[in-house]
């Protein structure tokens, strides 16, 4: 399992625009693989929230030049976490990142990656999430989700 520990930084508000606000942390350690994570946070001592986790460079908005930069999406999680400090936590890689040829893409697939980071969250920690707003896109009969 790989943890991260840092003080929660601004980033450049877009997240609020798209509707998937983020609480984001500069990556110093090159260790940490670029990719889309279900994770955990701690968000004060003992306190924890299950995430959507961003590593990478915003490829969509940034090419290959942006820097590198944890963003964690908090489910059922809606205060400030500016300035204090959190441990995040990458259970389940999701996916690799990618460049978006456009915004639409980019939300239709945070969209996606929410349910799914719910899913996982709702069947291993549930007392963190409230169950799922709509259907998860998993096997169309059995509903199972994969994380390959
Ligand atoms: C779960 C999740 C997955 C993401 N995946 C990608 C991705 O594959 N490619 C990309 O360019 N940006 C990705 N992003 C980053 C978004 O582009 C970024 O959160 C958005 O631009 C807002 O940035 P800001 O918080 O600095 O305003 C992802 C963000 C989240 C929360």
């Amino acid at each position: 399992m790989t943890a991260i520990e840092g003080i929660v930084e601004h980033g450049d508000r877009r997240g609020r625009l798209l509707g998937f606000p983020t609480a984001n942390l500069t990556l110093a350690d090159e260790a940490i693989a670029d990719g889309v994570w279900g994770a955990l946070v701690r968000t004060k001592p003992g306190k924890w929230a299950a995430a959507a986790v961003s590593v990478g460079r915003r490829r969509t908005f940034y090419g290959d030049n942006g820097p590198r930069l944890l963003e964690a999406h908090l489910l059922d999680f809606n205060e400030d976490l500016y300035g204090r400090e959190i441990r995040v936590e990458l259970l389940v890689r999701l996916r690799p990142q990618q460049a978006f040829t456009d915004v639409q893409s980019l939300t239709d697939q945070l969209h996606h990656d929410v349910r799914q980071a719910r899913a996982w969250a709702a069947s291993n920690y549930p007392g963190l999430v409230s169950a799922e707003a709509e259907p998860a896109a998993g096997d169309p009969v059995t509903g199972k989700m994969s994380y390959a």
